[in-house]
């Protein structure tokens, strides 16, 4: 069902685990599947200089976080807020037709580590991070008290 690319990924998934004291958190859950992925992102000088990830979701979410966590990397806020599913998907050569929300998942758990990261150092938010982030906070905190492990 999978392409060589995101079984390497899979199999051996890079750059899994928190950065300390890191400068943008971000989480997303899946509107299609309710699989939850966190990222941390280190920022130097307006570029992410080291990117991890947490996925609590399928086998392609394993992938997804993982190409996307050395996709971004030294890359600038501007270029990071450009990347899409898409880039994702070529860079791993393509997924199944019933698994592109997974590559939606990490994409938008990474642009909620850089809305955290821009709203934390005060700089100006797009408007689509924080009508993301709204959408999620509810089911997000409702996990939350029902005492579900949010990675
Ligand atoms: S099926 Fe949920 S992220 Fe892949």
């Amino acid at each position: 069902m999978y392409n060589e690319m995101v079984l390497q990924h899979f199999n051996n998934p890079r750059n899994v685990g928190e950065i300390e004291n890191a400068d943008g958190i971000g989480i997303y859950m899946s509107e299609f599947c309710g699989d939850i992925t966190k990222f941390w992102i280190r920022i130097k000088e307006n570029r992410i200089i080291e990117a991890t990830y947490r996925t609590k979701g399928c086998a392609a979410s394993i992938a997804c976080g993982s190409i996307l966590t050395e996709l971004v990397k030294n890359l600038n806020i501007e270029e990071v807020l450009m990347i899409t599913k898409n880039h994702i998907l070529s860079a791993l050569k393509g997924l199944p037709e019933k698994k592109i929300h997974c590559s939606v998942l990490a994409d938008d758990a990474l642009k909620d580590a850089i809305r955290d990261y821009l709203s934390r150092n005060l700089f100006p938010v797009p408007t689509e991070l924080v009508e993301k982030q709204e959408k999620i906070k509810p089911l997000l905190k409702k996990m939350k008290e029902r005492g579900q492990i949010l990675i």
